[in-house]
């Protein structure tokens, strides 16, 4: 599990706040610049954010291109998107509790076909 820590230390962004620009919608660097306030050119940004852009799940390592692939392929809910790319399903290995962090983010890639 991805702990919150800043990334944009320019603009003193945080990791979570660039994961809610992406529940948000924002998939593109400049769209991050634009719903969270990153600089886009300290050398945290530099360094994490594509990184940050191209993943959803960080509990079963799915990229965003395999989620938007399943979408484009016929999976319209997030329970879909999980039983094809293993999204969403990520367990706590210490409580057994489900992780379910990226849901949100999954249910809006479905919203909006990317
Ligand atoms: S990040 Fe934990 S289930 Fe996706």
């Amino acid at each position: 599990m991805a702990q919150n820590r800043i990334i944009c230390t320019t603009n003193d962004v945080d990791y979570l706040s660039i994961r809610k620009a992406m529940v948000a919608g924002a998939r593109t660097v400049d769209e991050v610049v634009e719903l969270a306030g990153v600089c886009a050119e300290c050398e945290g940004c530099k360094s994490e954010l594509d990184g940050i852009l191209s993943s959803v799940c960080g509990c079963k390592n799915v990229s965003l291109k395999t989620v938007v692939d399943a979408v484009k392929n016929g999976a319209d809910t997030v329970e879909k998107v999980g039983e094809v790319t293993g999204a969403g399903t990520g367990v706590d290995e210490e409580t057994g509790e489900e992780c379910g962090r990226c849901k949100v983010l999954i249910q809006n890639i479905i919203d909006l076909g990317r």
